[in-house]
């Protein structure tokens, strides 16, 4: 069984993948600094899988407890790094937090790969990279465009900095180009739980529905699409957890076509604001109480991903509907708020 580090694996995406991970039979050591989730999800992942993961609460800023923890872990196969800060507006706030704690910690990381020769790195990054795309479906090959935000700036950092490691060294990368990604574990055992007023779209919709939140803004209707709303391109979380396993059995049987291989994760399909809303409203049966305000500084008008690089190349696609991701997100909403 081929042991697989899972940095920032009690987050959103990181919980849904060790729970495919630990399906697909790998052994997962999680480190999580708890910055940003709770040991929930660790109780979560193990009722869903029987089966619970190594962990090691480690802030990966801390250099020396970074090295510390590879020396006593000498025998993992590959890494999954998703810890990281995600917040937009808190990066415009705070940049050196997000240049640290997004940068720093990768470099310390592939430092740790060059010394113990774990060679198989997957890395999550973002189609933020992308900016306001020339045109859609974006493919990987779109030029990446000036950073609107500190966060967007550290993923073409961090895209960067993999590039150039695995480019003198024996370390060979998946770069996965996230969608917006959505909804939670059938079983509402994992799901996503933003701190604070939620910044994304669908934590809005169900916090709003729940009744922690009076009424959703839509963030301008009068832009060049067909209802006006920003178009985006709505992800399944399980879809994309999905998405690293198969990254992570290409990389383990040699099977890249290149050191650094990168690959978008998306459905392929563009959803506007207003489209989501109105599916939320079928999937629950219920009106949600949203209005039109004026635009949100920074969104771009529509992105969606060319999937098909992932889909012939990687051998991965997405399977599961909008729908299906909403109903999930509301039952997970429910859940943890005990609405019955
Ligand atoms: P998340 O905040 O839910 O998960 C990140 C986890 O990393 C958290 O559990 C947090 O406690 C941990 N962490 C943060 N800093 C750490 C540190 N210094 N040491 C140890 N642990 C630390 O976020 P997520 O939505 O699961 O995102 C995972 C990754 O995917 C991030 O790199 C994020 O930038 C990227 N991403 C997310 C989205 C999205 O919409 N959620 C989109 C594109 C890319
Ligand atoms: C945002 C980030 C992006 C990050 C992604 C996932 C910006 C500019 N981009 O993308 O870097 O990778 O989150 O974390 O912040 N909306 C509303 N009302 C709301 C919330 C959102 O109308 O209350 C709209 C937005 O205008 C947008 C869509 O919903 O059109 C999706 O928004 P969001 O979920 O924040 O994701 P992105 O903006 O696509």
């Amino acid at each position: 069984m081929k042991k697989i580090l899972v940095t920032g694996g009690l987050g959103y995406i990181g919980s849904h993948t060790v729970v495919e991970l630990q399906n697909s039979g790998f052994e997962v050591l999680i480190i999580d600094n708890l910055s940003n989730s709770t040991l929930d999800a660790l109780q979560g992942i193990t009722n869903i899988t029987s089966v619970a993961p190594a962990f090691e609460k480690l802030d990966l800023r801390v250099k020396a407890d970074v090295s510390d923890f590879f020396k006593r872990h000498q025998d993992i196969a590959g890494i999954i790094h998703f810890a990281a800060s995600k917040a937009v507006g808190e990066s415009i706030e705070k940049p050196l937090l997000y240049y640290e704690n997004n940068v720093s910690t990768l470099v310390y990381l592939l430092q740790e790969c060059n010394i113990h020769k774990i060679n198989n790195f997957i890395f999550s990054s973002s189609c933020t990279v992308y900016g306001e795309p020339d045109a859609v479906p974006i493919t990987e090959s779109a030029p990446i465009k000036t950073a609107m935000s500190p966060y967007g700036n550290t993923k073409q950092i961090c895209e960067e900095i993999i590039s150039d490691t695995c480019a003198v060294s024996d370390v060979r990368s998946i770069l996965l180009r996230y969608f917006n990604p959505i909804g939670a574990h059938h079983t509402a055992e994992l799901g996503e739980l933003p701190s604070g007023v939620p910044q994304n779209l669908v934590p809005f919709i169900t916090q709003t529905a729940a009744g922690l939140r009076e009424q959703l803004r839509v963030f301008g209707n009068d832009y060049p699409t067909p209802d006006g709303s920003n178009i985006r391109d709505y992800i399944h979380v399980v879809d994309l957890a999905k998405a690293h396993v198969i990254s992570l059995k290409r990389l383990l049987s040699e099977e890249n076509a290149s050191d650094l291989e990168v690959f978008n994760i998306g459905t392929g399909r563009g959803s506007s604001v207003l489209e989501v809303i109105h599916a939320f409203e079928k999937v629950t049966d219920q009106k949600l109480n949203y209005k039109i305000v004026e635009r949100r500084a920074g969104d771009v008008v529509s992105v969606y991903a060319d999937t098909v690089k992932a889909n012939n190349v990687l051998g991965w696609s997405a399977q599961k509907t909008m729908e299906e991701a909403l109903a999930s997100s509301w039952k997970w909403e429910k859940k943890v708020r005990n609405i019955t």
